[in-house]
């Protein structure tokens, strides 16, 4: 493979496309779902505690595996580790976002959906915003067409080059949702009985606590950030030789955060201020559905002047989150295809596309399948791929190779202490974690 691979063009591009793609649905449509159902502020702090010990490690693995290799996900482990089984972590890791694109993308064609029913005017007169949702959910044609949209959308970004698709797109538009995300949150926390919100969020309570708490909020950090399938390998592929891994990993995963909380404390406050029934609100949000997003927030819209304008706005925002984060799904796939197949990058890309509306298709007129999809990715076929990438950096990858990268070849300076952090979390804590948890969850 001689061919010259593309690299990042800015280091500013560099922590935008990582950002861009943990940043998406899974912060502002799952996270917020997975918090109501997990009950509230443990399910946050378990969160947490995942995405410190081993979110953080992981990603900055992933990273040192794809630049070490220079290669997409499968080939790197080729190359790293030839004549050996590992190369099948990196086939995991496709089919996996394989399976995340087939549930994702309906759920991205929701959001382009609600985009153009602000736009057009239509939310603006709804009074039964979960009757609207339902409304969309009984509709599988409509779903389809909105999501056959977004892929081909995707599919167009992937085509027009890494550097002019993913980093433009990345680098001007996460910085306007946040500032909207922060807007929001505010006029979400100073609505009248908005407290009860925030104590279910940030006031940890054991009522509503399952036994699958860990494996969930596991899940959803591994989902979130983007890790365990081998997309910040192939991203970390592209990566110039001066990128500081810990410190990107350490940016991307705050950032990555920081949104997940911010859309917590807009839907919660919201959901509990707007209410009919305040008693009975916490069983409901903690019986869950994915709607939650698409039900609250419009409301939340109706509350605020020029209501039109901000929904508009958001869904807007929210389908750019949402395209940098397929377009770093579907480059994992493509690219495996183009380098380990006789496939230009276009007829690669072409068969994704067909894969993923096939699959899109099919959640689209099931939910068992859109759930199947969703709970074998988030719970299963992820923190699989973490728990063997922890083990490949930790104890497969030569130690001096695994330094070299993270020091950028001695040019960083690095602290031992951390470094010894570093290779704990990744030879010991992170599988042993990984896996007790997931023992834990089939069995609990
Ligand atoms: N992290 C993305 C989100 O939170 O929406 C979803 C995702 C993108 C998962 C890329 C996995 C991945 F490789």
């Amino acid at each position: 493979m001689s061919e010259k691979r593309v690299t990042f063009a800015s280091k500013i591009g560099i922590v935008a496309a990582a950002a861009g793609s943990a940043v998406g649905l899974g912060n502002i449509w799952r996270f917020p779902s997975q918090t109501a159902d997990g009950g509230g502020a443990i399910f946050i702090l378990v969160y947490i505690g995942c995405i410190l010990f081993f979110g953080i490690p992981l990603m900055v693995s992933e990273f040192v595996v794809g630049r070490a290799s220079r290669a997409n996900t499968a080939g790197a482990f080729h190359k790293l580790a030839p004549g050996t089984q590992w190369k099948w972590v990196g086939r995991l890791g496709v089919l996996t976002g394989f399976v995340i694109m087939g549930f994702y993308m309906v759920v991205c064609g929701w959001t382009l959906d609600y985009f153009f029913q602000s736009l057009s005017g239509n939310l603006h007169g709804v009074t039964d915003f979960s009757g609207n949702f339902n409304t969309l959910l009984g509709n599988p044609l409509r779903q389809i067409g909105w999501m056959i949209l977004f892929t081909l959308l995707t599919a167009f970004f992937i085509l027009s080059g890494v550097k002019k698709g993913i980093e433009q797109s990345a680098k001007i538009l996460m910085p306007v949702l946040f500032l909207l995300l922060m807007i929001l949150a505010i006029r979400s926390v100073l609505l009248e009985g908005s407290a009860q919100g925030l104590n279910f969020l940030f006031k940890p309570s054991m009522e509503h606590v399952k036994p699958t708490l860990f494996l969930d909020a596991m899940g959803q950090a591994f989902f979130s950030l983007s890790i365990g399938m081998g997309c910040m390998i192939t991203y970390g592929s592209y990566f110039n030789n001066d990128i500081n891994f810990t410190k990107t990993a350490i940016q991307v995963s705050l950032l990555d955060s920081l949104v997940a909380i911010l859309a917590g404390i807009i839907i919660f406050p919201s959901a509990f201020a707007l209410t009919a029934n305040p008693g009975t609100i916490a069983n409901e949000l903690v019986a869950g559905g994915p709607g939650l997003l698409f039900i609250t927030l419009p409301e939340l819209f109706n509350q605020m002047p020029l209501s039109m304008v901000w929904a508009t706005l958001f869904f807007c925002l929210l389908s750019v989150a949402a395209l940098t984060s397929t377009i770093s799904l579907m480059e994992v796939v493509t690219v495996y295809l183009h380098e380990e197949y006789p496939l230009s990058r276009r007829k690669s890309t072409l068969l994704v596309s067909i894969g993923v509306i096939i699959l899109g298709v099919i959640s689209s007129l099931s939910a068992p399948f859109f759930n199947i999809l969703d709970v074998a990715s988030a719970k299963f076929m992820l923190p699989l791929g973490g728990f063997f990438i922890s083990l490949f950096v930790g104890w497969y990858l030569d130690k001096q190779l695994v330094y070299a990268q993270l020091t950028n070849e001695g040019t960083l300076k690095q602290s031992v202490w951390f470094l010894k952090i570093y290779i704990i979390l990744l030879r010991y804590v992170a599988p042993i974690a990984i896996l007790a948890i997931f023992i834990y969850g089939l069995t609990g």
